[in-house]
């Protein structure tokens, strides 16, 4: 089973590049930037990985990227993720990022767009790895913040494929960011968000009805509303869900309680992806290695896991059929 997952063919669709910064990397650019990170050792970095809820571990994650000042920083944090897509057998990656994590701190928008995108394109060429890039809005800021946020991406659109909102969702429902996702839209961004991740059916709503949204990240919440779940089919959204991410975040008890199997049973379509691997302890394929092991999931399941990564990713449909095809082929040749 794991040599079948390793070179399944698989696109990742809920990533967000801050939460690829493994402890080596980061110690290396603090050093290079002379900024003090307060671990010693990478012991001291796992010690902290421990988390009890979301905001447990965003106030980790914040700090760490921290350390990110210049283009080069970013495209190294970048580059460093999509070669573990490379290993992975990830074909094509819809990567979110959070300007105003580095804007806040003085970092200008294009140092940070520009970092990420150069080594997204190298990527596409040394790699055989595509990406899109999904900009995410900071939930726990204004909307008028998100609006700056917009506003600065402008120049920089055709780098950027969609818009996401994420960070502390408690207490910042969707509807906080309605007027900043129409204008979105209305510039030609695709509309994700993050939504009942640990917030209630009611935001997953909202982010369908008031956002609009093409794909809802995490949405394990709408199980506990069946009227919801009907909507979601109905409308044909994917859900990105992160196995581990749950259990490291304690929305899920363990693996052996996580829900993705009764999802799917609903007729969901569901996706696996790693959410924030440096912090949550694995790439994606451990995450479907995982998920697999706990919930006994078939050669059958994971195959219909894989098409819906690229069934329900950006991508072009004449380059959905490509990878469908070659991840079709795949699955025949290991009947
Ligand atoms: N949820 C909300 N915000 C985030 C996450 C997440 O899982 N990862 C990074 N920012
Ligand atoms: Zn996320």
């Amino acid at each position: 089973m794991k040599k079948f997952i390793e070179n399944l063919p698989k696109a990742e669709l809920h990533l967000h590049i801050e939460g690829t910064f493994e402890p080596a990397l980061m110690f290396e650019i603090a050093q290079r930037n002379k900024i003090d990170i307060p671990f010693k050792s990478v012991e001291e970095i796992e010690k902290a990985y421990q988390f009890s809820c979301l905001q447990d571990f965003l106030d980790i994650y914040y700090q760490g990227a921290g350390v990110l000042i210049h283009e080069q920083d970013f495209y190294d944090l970048t580059y460093s993720y999509l070669k573990k897509c490379a290993e992975q057998n990830v074909r094509h990656t819809e990567i979110m990022f959070d300007p105003q994590t580095h804007t806040e701190r003085g970092i200008a928008f294009e140092t940070v767009i520009n970092g990420i995108s150069k080594a997204c394109k190298d990527a596409e060429e040394n790699l055989n790895v595509s990406s899109y890039l999904i900009m995410s809005y900071l939930r726990h800021l204004s909307e008028e913040d998100a609006f700056k946020t917009l506003k600065q991406s402008l120049p920089f659109k055709e780098k950027i494929k969609a818009v996401g909102l994420d960070s502390s969702e408690m207490g910042n429902p969707p509807s906080k960011f309605k007027e900043v996702y129409k204008a979105s839209v209305e510039e030609g961004y695709i509309p994700v968000a993050h939504a009942g991740e640990e917030g209630p059916p009611e935001y997953i709503w909202e982010a369908l009805d008031i956002l609009k949204i093409a794909r809802i990240d995490h949405g394990n919440n709408a199980l506990k509303d069946p009227d919801l779940v009907k909507e979601i089919v109905k409308r044909d959204l994917a859900m990105t869900v992160c196995p581990l991410s749950n259990t490291a975040l304690q929305v899920v008890k363990d693996l052996k309680n996580h829900p993705l199997r009764k999802m799917m049973d609903l007729g969901l379509k569901v996706t696996v992806n790693s959410d924030d691997p440096a912090y949550f302890g694995g790439q994606v394929n451990k995450n479907y290695i995982e998920i697999q092991k706990a919930l006994d999931l078939t050669q059958e399941d994971l195959y219909q896991l894989a098409k819906n990564s690229f069934k329900y990713s950006f991508l072009p449909s004449d380059i959905k059929q490509k990878y469908l095809l070659e991840l079709k082929n795949y699955y025949k040749s290991w009947q």
